[in-house]
């Protein structure tokens, strides 16, 4: 299954809720202590910094996962049923491209929870090199890419529909 990633709207609330608060999303991504799904959903639709995004599969409408802009990187996830079919992968590759047209120049920082291995091998799939561990945050391991062959920005699939 291809998905296109674009930017979450209001109406894609609750959809993305389901989805993040079965994933326990705040459990599994880096995120700050006490954060719940339902933040990390809110924030990412009002605040443009932490700008949320949804993947779609290109035959169906459904929500299959998503990501979101962190400071000086992203986050991203997969619906559970469909883990482990690709999906991770191309969610962070356009989401590192769009990161990349925000920030260009700058070095990308993913925080990864130790032992999520899915994510540590999506990181090095895209080039992401393990660069030690955050004092603030120590059950986190940060992964840097520092040069990134930009593609074309993904600009019709990212335009906000609110
Ligand atoms: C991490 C996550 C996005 C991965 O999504 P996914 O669609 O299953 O990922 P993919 O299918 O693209 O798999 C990526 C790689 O991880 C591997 N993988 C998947 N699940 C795995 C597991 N449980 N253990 C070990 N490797 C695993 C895949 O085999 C693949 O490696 P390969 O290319 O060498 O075969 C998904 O598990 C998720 O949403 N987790 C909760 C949120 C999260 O942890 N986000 C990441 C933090 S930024």
């Amino acid at each position: 299954m291809n998905v296109g990633v674009r930017l979450a709207s209001v109406r894609d609330r609750d959809e993305v809720l389901k989805i993040v608060e079965r994933i326990e999303v705040a459990a599994q991504l880096v995120l700050a202590p006490r954060s719940s799904g339902w933040q990390y959903v809110e924030i990412g639709l009002r605040n443009c910094r932490h700008r949320l995004y949804v993947a779609e599969g290109q035959k169906t409408d459904a929500i299959l996962g998503g990501g979101r802009l962190e400071p000086g990187g992203f986050s991203y996830f997969v619906h559970p049923e469909w883990w482990r079919q690709g999906l991770g992968l191309q969610i962070a590759r356009q989401l590192l491209t769009i990161c990349c047209h925000r920030l260009p120049g700058e070095t990308i920082r993913l925080a990864i929870r130790r032992g999520n291995l899915s994510s540590i091998k999506i990181a090095e799939a895209l080039g992401f090199r393990f660069s030690g561990s955050d004092a603030l945050m120590p059950h986190a391991l940060v992964f840097e890419l520092e040069h990134f062959d930009l593609g074309p920005h993904p600009g019709g699939d990212c335009i906000e529909r609110h």
